[in-house]
């Protein structure tokens, strides 16, 4: 298997559905993203739109944050055919909880599906990285994804004293932003292929905006620099160990507007040349749906306790795989534990600040017609 590929696949959200039901704030930015899907829709020539719509969500996780967007995508499809098949592709990388997907797609969960309310729609499940071609050449109408392709196809080093790319320096930030340059124009490259002329990609990434925002960190405490903190007192009170520490890192990368643009800037790109466009390109802010409602109700303890899971839901695998394989697995469990309940009773004792606010690229791209 290839190495690149087999990295990115460590990554899991968390399973049993609990992803979509801890990330309220992950649906308010495809919520925010429809208008971008229905406008894609609506520029889809009539011709394409008889012979049967293929839609994907690439990094679907357990599917339910995109289930209306989906709705809305199906009832702009049919306004223009009533009876056009329409095939929905959700794809993730393997080890991703497909059982919770499916459930949710088929409304065995905790969410109304699209499902039972549409005829002649086909939901589809692959289990294919989006560094990959996931589809066949030219079958792909609109290609979606959201909050997904910050992860990179393989950690490329450990970062000595932080644990993201945002808090990294010299050579390590560089290889970072080298390994994001190629990734970028890798799923780019795959999804040239997958596209129909005339087909387009709506794509929601987390993003470093034109004032240096990012996730959690929008001006109250910067998320990032405190889970390294917390990981920092660990490897002071020798919980961990400096391995342990570097291991921590997390293999993703926020893109500014003109790292996302620069693969569409003229014929020196491979991605320009395969025929894709950018049409589109604007960052927006999306607050965190649990500090939202801690200004209203102001209590300290339920918001960290309800503001936790969502941190969690993405990145605990990673730092429970950081820790050493040596160690049983019940004291990992308990170190993981200790994270967390140390984050949160930080939330808990002074809550100002504390948030995941969601900082996203909203791009549109066409593949020209050839
Ligand atoms: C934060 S979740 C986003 C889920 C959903 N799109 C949303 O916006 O709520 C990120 C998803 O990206 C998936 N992912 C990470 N790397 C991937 C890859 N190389 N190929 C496909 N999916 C990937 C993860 O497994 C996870 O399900």
């Amino acid at each position: 298997m290839n190495q690149n590929v087999a990295q990115s696949e460590g990554i899991t959200m968390s399973g049993g559905g609990l992803y979509s039901l801890a990330t309220v704030g992950a649906k308010h930015v495809i919520d925010a993203a429809t208008p971008l899907v229905l406008n894609a829709i609506a520029e889809l020539s009539d011709q394409r739109l008889e012979v049967g719509v293929t839609i994907t969500d690439m990094g679907c996780a357990d599917g339910g944050t995109s289930l209306s967007m989906i709705d809305a995508a199906i009832v702009a499809i049919r306004k223009r055919s009533s009876d056009t098949p329409i095939t929905i592709v959700y794809a993730d990388q393997p080890r991703n909880d497909f059982n919770a997907l499916i459930t949710n797609v088929h409304g065995l969960g905790p969410f109304d599906s699209w499902l039972s309310k549409h005829e002649n729609v086909f939901p589809m499940a692959s289990g294919t990285s989006f560094y990959r071609q996931i589809l066949p050449d030219e079958t792909v109408d609109i290609g979606f994804s959201a909050t997904a392709m910050h992860w990179l196809s393989n950690k490329i080093c450990n970062i000595s004293k932080h644990v993201q790319a945002v808090g990294a320096e010299g050579e390590e930030r560089r290889k970072f932003s080298d390994q994001a340059h190629s990734d970028w124009r890798q799923i780019l490259m795959h999804r040239a292929k997958e596209l129909h002329s005339g087909g387009k990609l709506v794509l929601i990434n987390f993003c470093t905006d034109e004032q240096g925002r990012y996730l959690g960190n929008t001006g109250g405490v910067n998320m990032f620099d405190n889970f390294n903190r917390i990981w920092m007192s660990f490897l002071e009170q020798n919980k961990i160990t400096q391995g342990e520490y570097e291991n921590m890192t997390l293999p993703q990368y926020y893109n500014t507007v003109e790292e996302f643009s620069a693969p569409f800037s003229g014929e020196h790109e491979e991605v320009y040349n395969a025929g894709l466009r950018l049409d589109s390109i604007e960052t927006r802010v999306v607050r965190c749906p649990f500090a939202v409602d801690f200004e209203s109700h102001g209590d300290a303890e339920k918001f960290s306790r309800a503001y936790l899971p969502t941190i969690r839901s993405w990145n605990e695998s990673i730092y429970f795989n950081g820790l050493s394989a040596d160690r049983p697995h019940e004291e990992r469990s308990r170190l993981i534990e200790d994270y967390y309940e140390t984050y949160r009773k930080q939330v808990q004792s002074s809550p100002e600040g504390h948030g995941m606010d969601y900082v996203h690229a909203y791009t549109v791209i066409s593949k020209i017609n050839s």
